[in-house]
């Protein structure tokens, strides 16, 4: 019978049995009777053990020439080992270099974070990077299945977008056939016309702005999933943020516990991530950051040190709604107790994570949108057809947008959105 080729994964299964691996070499350790050689193939990491004694002099001196993060396939026997993290290992009696590597930059020792990310195409192989990609998967994974479950269809909006969703400052433009473009800076306009088409929708793709704020939390392209539900108000979006954020993170405990240890994560903290969540005011959460230093001005946002205060508050997530509407975008509805506030609210993370869902009930009057438009010097023929949707049969309807870096960052305890997403794009970063 020819020799299996199987994944480190399923290598359990195969015990006793010879069968052949492909993957990298992930490190070798060696003494003058024994090699080690650690390979990993996406799916696991495995310890191959070749003996001096045991194989042909060709196989000994070709492992001892292998670099790190050459690829090669091994042959060998399985055999169980408790100790490693897939309860076994493999006896080598062959292996084949498939691809070489000599002179692999990123060693054991400790590189600086520009370092790295300049060479993120590589540093993506490591154990650390590897536990946050299988995470981040799992979350993208996560929120796809939680909403097609509860009937939410998934309808995408462009990335070329004619006007602003976001405030005009952040904009990329680009030149469109003798015209100009927008990079979408959120899909929820396009999502509130979806709405009105399929009741329960969803988008979930990049989303682009321009940060001139070079913050550790701020990422000029990012991924955001926006639902958008019609007849749903204030309270209802923020019933819907908790039970989809506390569902993810119990997910995310239940199916990464191996990747939450590789990142020694503190998971005691993401257990109590549970319905309800506390809902502040923004007037009570200004009360709150009264005397505390952070530099707050009533009346304006919340800076990182904001956020970081108001969420040492509390165990689990915590929501902030009501803002002024002097601070938050045109689309958000009037609070109809106190016009100078808006039906907006934030989801602000634990530990000082800060803002991870922005959302709130949009404005569904014709007029008191035409208006809003104006105030904000929006272009109006641009919205025209967003009025539309008040035009014709508008209803009450409301949604939010998660960043899922910052959902992924706060999961895995990260200081920085740069870990968060494959390749990271930041103002000083375009490569690679
Ligand atoms: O609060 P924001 O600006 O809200 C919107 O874009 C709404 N239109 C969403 C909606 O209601 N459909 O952004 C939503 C979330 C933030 O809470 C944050 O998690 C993330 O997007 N975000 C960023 N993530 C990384 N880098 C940035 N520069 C981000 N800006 C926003
Ligand atoms: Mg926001």
């Amino acid at each position: 019978m020819a020799t299996a080729t199987v994944s480190i994964a399923a290598l359990a299964a195969h015990e006793g049995r010879t069968v052949r691996v492909r993957g990298w070499l992930y490190n070798r350790r060696a003494s003058k009777k024994l090699q080690f050689l650690i390979l990993r193939d996406g799916t696991g990491v495995v310890q191959g053990v070749l003996v001096r004694d045991e194989v042909e002099a060709s196989v000994w001196e070709a492992a001892e020439a292998l670099g790190q993060e050459c690829s090669l396939e091994v042959e060998g026997l399985v055999r169980s080992d408790p100790r490693s993290p897939g309860g076994c290992e493999m006896g080598l009696t062959g292996l084949r270099l498939i691809g070489a590597s000599e002179g692999y930059p990123i060693s054991k020792k400790a590189h600086g974070p520009d370092f790295l990310l300049d060479h993120r195409h590589l540093w993506l192989r490591s154990r650390r990077p590897r536990a946050i990609l299988k995470i981040r998967d799992e979350v993208i994974f996560g929120i796809r299945d939680w909403l097609h479950r509860r009937g939410f269809y998934c309808v995408d909006s462009p990335i070329f977008t004619p006007n602003a969703c976001e405030g005009t400052t952040t904009l990329f433009e680009t030149e469109y056939f003798g015209g100009t473009a927008y990079l979408s800076q959120s899909g929820q306009l396009y999502n509130e016309a979806a709405a009105m088409a399929l009741g329960k929708v969803f988008c979930f793709g990049p989303a682009f702005r321009a940060e001139k704020s070079k913050t550790r939390r701020h990422l000029t392209e990012f991924w955001m999933v926006e639902p958008e539900v019609a007849f749903l108000d204030l309270d209802g979006t923020m019933d819907l943020i908790e039970a989809f954020v506390a569902d993810l993170v119990a997910r995310v405990l239940d199916r990464c516990a191996t990747e939450l240890k590789i990142l020694e994560r503190d998971t005691a903290s993401l257990e109590r991530v549970k319905a309800p969540f506390p809902r502040i005011s923004y007037r009570e959460a200004s009360t709150l950051l009264e005397g505390k230093g952070t530099g707050f001005v009533a009346g304006g946002d919340f800076g990182a040190k904001d956020e970081t205060v108001l969420s040492e508050g509390f165990d689990r997530p915590v929501f902030v709604h009501r803002f002024p509407s002097a601070i938050k975008a045109f689309y958000m509805k009037e609070d109809p107790e106190d016009s100078a506030l808006s039906l907006s609210v934030d989801l602000l993370a634990p530990e000082g994570k800060g803002e991870i869902v922005g959302g709130g009930q949009r404005e569904e009057s014709l007029e008191v949108l035409e208006g809003r438009i104006e105030a904000h010097d929006l272009p109006r023929e641009e919205f025209e057809w967003y009025l539309d949707l008040r035009r014709f049969g508008s209803v009450p309807h409301a949604g939010f947008g998660m960043g899922l870096e910052r959902a992924v960052a706060w999961i895995c305890g990260l200081e920085h959105l740069r870990e968060a997403i494959p390749f990271p794009r930041m103002i000083h970063r375009l490569k690679p």
